[in-house]
């Protein structure tokens, strides 16, 4: 069944509310490439980015998801041209204030999750701002992930467990996988059940490598920008499809 962009605004009427993934993650894949293609700098593929996250926020309020993960930043983007790493953190800084109206008129609460102490100042401000005043809401919980890396989260959890029981707060027999969880910055969230990754690419990217130990993962070929609400329902439609056996037979 072909559904056009326009008659999406509500829930497809072939997808089952009740098998839709309550927690979706995504990894935006495919900025440079779409400015490339057009012959403009990568920064504008950025730009369109965050244009097109705006809407799948807004399509994850319009269908009923209640948990969204999108990789923003991650450790090793440093490495990215000085001017290229300014501009996506200004354009997470820009997102926040011109955005933050609307998720509170949506219920939807902003949460970050990341080394935030490495992010500019004015970015740490307007970060603890958005996740104050959107604290209460109890709509769609909506994650980004800056400066995050997966294996500097699991090494920080190990040191933060390994102090409790060098202190004698813990014993070591008491590690279990819910209490490791609980140090984790997605403590308290529920795993993704399925992951988008845009452009082709099937890589993890050292994204949610604990969270995403039974996630079904999900590839589209569109270049983020790109990635529409037709995309989306295709993403949703496969997942409802699969069978999910957490190992069981
Ligand atoms: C990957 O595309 C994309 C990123 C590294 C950044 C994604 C970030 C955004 C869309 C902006 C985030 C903003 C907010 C508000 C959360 P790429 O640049 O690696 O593309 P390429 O592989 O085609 O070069």
């Amino acid at each position: 069944m072909i559904i056009q962009q326009t008659e999406l605004q509500y829930l497809p009427p072939d997808l089952k509310r009740e098998l839709l993934p309550k927690h979706v993650a995504v990894i935006m894949d495919g900025n440079g490439r779409w400015a490339k293609k057009r012959g403009l700098p990568r920064i504008r593929g950025h730009k369109a980015g965050v244009s097109n996250l705006k809407d799948l926020v807004r399509c994850c309020h319009d269908w009923g998801i209640e948990a969204l993960t999108v990789y923003a930043f991650s450790t090793e983007n440093w490495k990215r041209p000085r001017k290229e790493v300014n501009c996506l953190m200004a354009l997470i800084r820009r997102f926040l204030r011109q955005e933050l109206e609307e998720m509170l008129e949506k219920n939807i609460q902003i949460q970050f999750m990341g080394d935030l102490t490495e992010l500019p100042p004015s970015l740490q401000q307007e970060i603890s701002y958005s996740m104050k005043v959107t604290r209460n809401n109890t709509g769609i919980r909506f994650f980004i992930a800056t400066n995050y890396g997966s294996r500097q989260e699991i090494l920080h959890a190990c040191q933060a467990i390994a102090q409790k029981v060098q202190q004698g707060l813990l014993q070591p027999e008491q590690i279990s996988e819910e209490l490791f969880t609980n140090h984790l910055y997605t403590a308290g969230l529920a795993d993704p059940d399925l992951l988008i990754r845009t452009s082709g690419e099937m890589r993890l990217s050292n994204f949610l490598l604990w969270q995403m130990a039974y996630s079904e993962i999900y590839i589209s070929d569109a270049l983020w920008p790109d990635f529409n609400r037709v995309d989306f329902h295709r993403a949703l439609s496969a997942y409802q499809q699969r069978e999910r056996r957490f190992g069981k037979v």
